[in-house]
């Protein structure tokens, strides 16, 4: 629809635009300026002012320049195009609605700190960002305000333009507990804006100048700000981060802030709290082996611990977490300033795979002298590996702890004396690791010969073309589908990576389909989308109607992922019939009872699904 109302059109009634290569140009219309270092890409259907750093697509210039809600937007939007609106439920609606008034609230607020940032009641903060090594230019960047010690001066500044209810809502504004009249949260702070994904405005963290307590308050759990959902700097890292293959999780805000300045784009942070399973998926829409950053002190390395752990039921073929400790008593920003870049390249460049992560919380420091310890230590990786849920990645696990137990204490014959085991460093002339042979990654068992990986298949999968298909037809419109899409892992190597581009394109704007299938083509997958296309044909799934309601498009998505999962369920139960030799006849029956029960569960969930798709095309053509 974007690439449909004109940007330029759209953007040139308010301001004027001159031609200038690629793009257009012109004096940003959000804030103050003399030379032009607001632009334009039609292509793109985005603008971006190089001054203040504003951004977004064609819905956000008009939501942000006429203070309109979203869906009023689109659909004035949509009118000018001449345009139909996807049918909505009046629930999905309402919602929209909603959000997006709360973006233009937050978004109100965003600016006007801004503008005090930049005014007299500014100048404290400015001094305070200024030591800190932020000057006008990186504030802009960032979007920092700053929100002034008064009871009620952004309630009073925004009263003309929302509800105050809109403004509690959105958390901006607090209810004094007995009751009484609302005031504003943030007083006296430093505010950084946070975003979404998609780079829309989901709330602030704002810092007292100095020291005082709470050091950061952040807006209240709204609809839009779901702390354990978002990453700090998310909107801005995921272009550096997804072409380097690369992302970079780090504790504070000024961390980000000050990695970007020094280059890494690739930073991001959670929002004070411990990452969570959303904010892992998140990073892994980026790059397969995010590294999580933690101070290198004692109650840094066994967060560090406690992350490895809380990521393990989630890893999967491919996917995990690195981790690189800082010098003790250091975050990125104190060791940008002392050691400047170089050093902090080092750190990234050592980040430990999770398993040695697991290791050190597991056995560092400690001595194994006894049976019952070593017993103890075994026991405890197993049911450590045993936590993660995908098969492969978990058989792997387990012979590699066992493998590293075998080698530091010997198998059969049990070592002698106690030393402490250091797994991430080795004493001299012991090794935890087991032999690494020149091309070989990770570990093989000493004296075997190393087994060749085996060979990936070439299925061209029925259903992950249909899924892929949907996803390029709904996934625009349907965040479920993006997300859904993202947590799958296909076993076609070309789907497979067209998947993974293909969430990223879903999850970075509001783009419709025709420009996310030419980005798809940009970046090579030409051959593959030509190749689903023909195939689709050949089961006359292309004609599928493309103006299916969401409702429908839905089902439909659910109906071909459930199908997906049964094929993938009856491969597994296969494979486990073939490895049931009956020498741990306890392990492979239970894997197969339980295979067997996701099978019948999933079968259950395709009958209703399908009774569900048959009520929904009888209503669709008893209207008719
Ligand atoms: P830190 O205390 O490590 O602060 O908190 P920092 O990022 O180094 O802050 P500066 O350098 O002193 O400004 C790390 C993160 O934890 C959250 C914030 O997200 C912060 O960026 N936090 C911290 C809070 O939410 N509340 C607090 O009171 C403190
Ligand atoms: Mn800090």
């Amino acid at each position: 629809m974007k690439s449909r109302t004109g940007l330029v059109e759209t953007v040139g009634r308010r301001v004027r635009l001159i031609r200038a290569g690629t793009v257009h140009k012109g004096l940003c219309p959000f804030h103050q300026e003399k030379s032009p270092s607001f632009t334009v890409d039609e292509r793109r259907g985005t603008f971006h002012c190089f001054g203040c750093g504003a951004h977004g697509n064609a819905i956000d210039f008009v939501m942000r320049t006429e203070n309109l809600g979203f869906r009023e937007v689109v659909e004035r939007l949509a009118g000018e195009a001449g345009m139909a609106l996807p049918e909505e439920t009046p629930a999905s609606r309402a919602r929209d609605d909603r959000r997006g008034t709360l973006q233009a609230a937050l978004q109100a607020a965003a600016d006007w700190f801004r503008e005090q940032l930049a005014g007299r009641a500014g100048s404290a903060a400015r001094e305070y960002l200024a030591g800190r090594g932020l000057d006008a230019a990186a504030t802009a960047r960032f979007g920092i305000g700053f929100a002034p010690s008064g009871r009620t001066l952004l309630k009073e500044a925004l009263a003309p333009r929302f509800p105050e209810e809109v403004l509690v809502e959105a958390g901006l504004l607090g209810r004094p507990e007995g009751g009484g009249a609302s005031y504003d949260r943030f007083r006296g702070r430093v505010m950084f804006p946070i975003h979404d994904a998609r780079g829309r405005i989901a709330g602030f963290g704002g810092r007292v100048l100095g020291d005082g307590e709470p050091k950061y308050l952040n807006s209240p759990e709204t609809e839009l700000f779901q702390k354990g959902r978002l990453l700090y700097g998310f909107d801005r890292a995921s272009a550096a981060a997804r072409k380097s293959g690369e992302v970079v999780a780090v504790e504070g805000y000024m961390d980000v802030i000050a990695l970007h300045l020094a280059g890494f784009e690739n930073a991001v942070a959670p929002l004070g709290t411990a990452m969570t399973e959303q904010q892992i998926g998140l990073l892994w829409r980026l790059a397969p082996e995010p590294i999580l950053c933690f101070d290198g002190d004692a109650a840094g390395q066994r967060a560090a611990g406690r992350a490895a752990e809380r990521a393990l039921p989630m890893l999967k073929p491919g996917h995990s977490l690195r981790f690189a400790l800082l010098p003790p008593g250091e975050d990125p920003d104190s060791l940008l300033r002392q050691r400047g870049a170089g050093a902090m390249r080092e750190i990234l460049a050592a980040a430990r795979p999770l398993r040695d992560t697991l290791l050190a919380a597991e056995a560092a420091g400690q001595s194994f002298d006894t049976p019952e310890r070593r017993a103890g230590l075994r026991q405890r990786l197993r049911a450590l590996a045993g936590q993660i849920e995908d098969r492969d990645t978990q058989a792997e696990y387990q012979a590699e702890f066992a493998r590293i137990c075998d080698e530091a204490f010997g198998r059969p014959r049990p070592r002698e004396g106690g030393r402490p085991w250091t797994p991430t460093r080795p004493a001299p002339g012991r090794r935890f690791e087991g032999p690494r042979r020149p091309g070989a990654r990770g570990f093989a068992p000493a004296g075997l010969p190393e087994q060749a990986p085996p060979p990936v298949p070439d299925l061209w999968g029925v259903h992950e073309s249909r899924l892929i298909h949907l996803a390029l037809r709904d996934g625009a419109r349907l965040a479920e589908i993006a997300e859904e899409l993202g947590g799958m892992s296909f076993r076609n190597p070309d789907l497979e990576a067209l998947r993974c581009d293909l969430v990223d394109a879903l999850g970075l704007e509001r783009l419709d389909s025709g420009t996310i299938e030419r980005h798809l083509t940009d970046l090579g997958h030409g051959p593959t989308l030509d190749r689903l296309r023909g195939s689709e044909a050949r089961r006359g799934w292309a004609c599928v109607g493309s103006e299916t309601t969401s409702q429908e498009a839905l089902l439909e998505w659910r109906f071909f992922q459930v199908v997906w999962q049964l094929e993938e369920i009856e491969r597994e139960i296969a494979q486990a019939e073939r490895n049931f030799t009956g020498v741990e006849p306890d392990d492979s029956s239970s894997r197969l009872v339980r295979l067997a029960a996701q099978r019948n569960e999933l079968l259950r969930h395709r009958g209703d699904l399908d009774l569900e798709r048959d009520a929904l095309r009888q209503t669709a053509t008893g209207n008719l």
